[in-house]
């Protein structure tokens, strides 16, 4: 035994003397990492310098309007005269190599590119939708997945994902929040971390890792009335409290880059903000990557009525710590010019370039530029079983039950007639979501494919109606099919011979993402009607909803006995789906984002504050905080999702009921499965500070657990509180902890079922 001991206690003091050793070699590194770029920067002329600060798109795809000076012919020639420090949307090993060579081989010192692209959800082998991903309250999961659009990407030459997108927002009309990860800071922040870190793994230099970017910085999911690259204002409590935590979060997983933000914040646009770029993020957070504006969001602070011209755009946003401009050609056009004018400090040009030089030096660039263009590699790497596996699982991981009546689901696998109706039903491209530009059209496995390949049972299908004709580009509101009501006719005929129907409904691939803010959140086109005429005919109806954002579903929730939430689930979209109906995979997805009843709640969100009138003080009286023609409550709220099985939550304990800032306390309690799957449920904790110096909402997320239980089975699940938890952005302008009253509330959903209390006491 003591032997034992002796040995174990050996292995642990030879894994810290590891430790020890890896986090010197870091610094050491590091420190290497310095003198070579002072040595190199100390060779550079100033305009080489601007060149590095200097991003440009690539020749072949776009993610933004195209500037008018974005000739391909000044791009070469700028290219070849080291003024060009990265390009984006340049993919595949052979392009990446085209322009990597010139600036390697033909500029003077030789400086490798770092090759950016939007890897937001997969590469090639295509992911869920963000969004989707943060239903499953996986960060393993999350982690791997972002670990695949890694090695894709890295494979195919690029080196710098711009991704996570770690807005948090409030508003579903907003298009972009099938690029994030929801409504809440706490959930947001662990995901933030999990996928720069999947993205980034433990050895940047490494092949089959990215540099990550945390972007929008910052508020850009705040945009007023949910349009977007709308203006921005909100208090400093909101920013600290709700923006900043993902971000914050990000640098602790060392994310290498930080991406502006469109927006204006309070007056100022982010790409111009000093407070936001110099203070918060470079001085207090103390981030030493670099950050890169958005897609020509320098020239943008002229019509925000910021910047009279392109010079004085340039000169705010380099002094507000902008270190490099993506596609605004002002950098590269006015910033020598304004430092030769003083207008801009030398000193502001070398910090921003030694930031760059940093990151890609740390990308393993000096040491080898074509490390990420291997032509066998690439052939390799992408579309691999493995990485179609860790797809799957994720896209499983991602589906939200969110109605389950009648016990439709799941389904058996033999003997049933199935009609399977919808457009998106047979749709190989929706699945594939927004952002995918790498992605080859129409590879996503269609929910029929999916249900099809499970053989025990007839399945039939009608198309209904047609959801988007013509092509899914950025004008498609105008391709939504409101007029063609043609197949409605064959599909009831369907639904009425058949003993089930899975309607598919819900948007087009396309109309989620950047610029597609939707004023209306309900069932785009003729879908509605298509599902009340099914309904009417067969009450066996299995609604699959396959969006990229919370929608306005009301008439489904009322009639519909059962809906699953699948988002836009990528590659393995539809095997994912059919292995969730016929209960191969036991749902166990959250809602990452409350679903409205109606577009006239939004922003409507969990974590609310009181209000001086929360409750309705008498019967029939109007002066307190509701609609008069709507509830307060959302159709589903934060936190939300089903199981085959069910759970029961009781014994609620706490180990103290006050403890000392330093201390911690103990919280549990007992989780039965009560029903007759295995399962896996998601629990959660909220904590609400009852009274501080300022207001606090109602609840919020401090903490979640995933627990699986076999039918019959309970297990003891605990949560410890401390003092950092209880931290926010108090009335002294700092996070702190307040001593006070608080209470604690668990459950399956931020609708919690056990609740109690403590203190913080002195
Ligand atoms: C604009 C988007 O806002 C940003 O997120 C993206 O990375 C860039 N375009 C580049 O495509």
């Amino acid at each position: 035994m003591k032997k034992i001991i002796i040995a174990i206690c050996f292995i642990f003091f030879l894994g810290q003397v590891q430790a020890q050793k890896v986090s010197i070699n870091r610094a050491k590194g590091k420190e290497l990492i310095q003198e070579k770029v002072e040595t190199l920067l100390s060779q550079m002329t100033l305009l080489e310098k601007i060149g590095q600060m200097n991003q440009y798109n690539g020749f072949w795809n776009v993610t933004g309007p195209n500037p008018t000076e974005g000739d391909a012919a000044k791009k070469y020639k700028h290219l070849k005269s080291g003024q060009v420090g990265s390009m984006l949307n340049v993919r595949g090993v052979a392009e990446v190599k085209r322009v990597q060579k010139i600036a390697v081989e033909e500029t003077r010192l030789g400086i490798p590119l770092i090759i950016g692209f939007d890897v937001i959800h997969g590469y090639k082998t295509i992911s869920p939708i963000p969004l989707a991903e943060a239903a499953s309250w996986d960060m393993d999961a999350i982690k791997k997945s972002a670990e695949v659009a890694a090695s894709e990407a890295g494979a195919s030459g690029i080196n710098w994902t711009f991704a996570p997108m770690v807005d948090i927002s409030r508003d579903a009309r907003w298009g972009r929040v099938m690029e994030g990860a929801g409504e809440d800071a706490y959930l947001g922040s662990k995901i933030a971390y999990a996928r720069v870190k999947g993205f980034q793994g433990e050895d940047l230099s490494a092949n089959n890792t990215i540099a990550a970017c945390a972007k929008h910085f910052a508020g850009y999911g705040f945009a007023e009335s949910g349009k977007d690259y709308n203006t921005v204002d909100i208090g400093m409590a909101t920013l600290q409290n709700i923006v900043f935590p993902p971000f914050k979060a990000a640098i602790k997983a060392d994310v290498k880059t930080f991406m502006n933000s469109f927006n204006e914040l309070n007056g100022i646009p982010a790409t111009g903000n000093a407070f936001l770029q110099r203070k918060i993020l470079k001085e207090e957070w103390g981030f030493d990557g670099f950050i890169v504006s958005d897609w020509g969001s320098i020239n943008e602070m002229i019509s925000h009525g910021y910047a009279k011209n392109k010079k004085q755009a340039s000169k705010i946003a380099a002094n507000a710590g902008s270190d490099m401009d993506m596609e605004s050609y002002a950098y590269i056009n006015h910033l020598e010019r304004l430092v030769n004018d003083g207008k801009v400090d030398v000193t502001i040009i070398d910090d921003a370039v030694k930031r760059i030089l940093t990151v890609k030096y740390e990308l393993g660039l000096f040491d080898d530029p074509y490390l990420y263009c291997d032509e066998k590699r690439e052939k390799e790497v992408i579309g691999s079983k493995k990485n179609q596996a860790t797809v799957l699982d994720m896209a499983k991981k991602s589906i939200v039950l969110l109605k389950n009546e009648k016990q439709l689901l799941p389904l058996q696998k033999k003997g049933l007639n199935i009609a399977v109706i919808g457009d998106l039903a047979n749709d190989k491209n929706s699945p594939l979501g927004s952002w995918r530009i790498a992605g080859e059209d129409n590879t996503a496995i269609s929910v029929l494919e999916g249900l099809k390949s499970f053989k025990g049972n007839k399945i039939t299908y009608e198309k209904g109606v047609t959801l988007a004709k013509g092509k899914t580009d950025f004008t498609l509101e105008t391709n939504i099919n409101k007029k063609n009501t043609s197949g409605i006719k064959e599909a009831v005929a369907l639904a009425s011979k058949n003993d089930i129907v899975i309607m598919v409904l819900g948007e087009n691939g396309f109309q989620s993402g950047e610029g597609r803010s939707r004023a209306s959140l309900d069932l785009p086109g003729l879908q509605q009607e298509l599902l009340e005429a099914v309904y009417k005919v067969n009450k066996n109806v299995v609604l699959v909803l396959m969006n990229g954002r919370p929608l306005t579903i009301n008439w489904a929730n009322d009639n519909v006995p059962v809906i699953l939430e699948t988002w836009h689930l990528g590659t393995q979209s539809g095997n994912a789906i059919a292995e969730v109906l016929y209960g191969d995979y036991n749902p166990s997805g959250k809602l990452p984002m409350t679903f409205p009843k109606s577009v006239g709640q939004i922003p409507i969100y969990y974590n609310f504050k009181s209000t001086g009138r929360p409750k309705i003080p008498a019967p029939n009286m109007v002066f307190w905080s509701h609609y008069i023609d709507e509830s307060n409550e959302p159709l589903y709220e934060f936190g939300y999702g089903l199981s085959y099985t069910s759970f029961k939550y009781e014994d609620l304990k706490l180990s103290e009921s006050a403890f000392a800032k330093g201390e911690e306390i103990k919280v549990s309690f007992t989780l039965t499965n009560t029903g007759k799957y295995e399962g896996k449920e998601v629990v959660q904790l909220y904590i609400q500070d009852k009274f501080a110096s300022r207001t606090r909402p109602i609840k919020e997320l401090k903490g979640f657990k995933m627990v699986s239980l076999k039918p019959g089975e309970s297990k003891e699940v605990t949560f410890s509180i401390n003092e950092e938890m209880l931290q926010f952005y108090s009335a002294n302008e700092k996070w702190e902890a307040e001593e006070g009253e608080f209470n604690v509330f668990l459950g399956g959903s931020s609708k919690t079922v056990l609740e109690s209390n403590f203190k913080l006491v002195d």
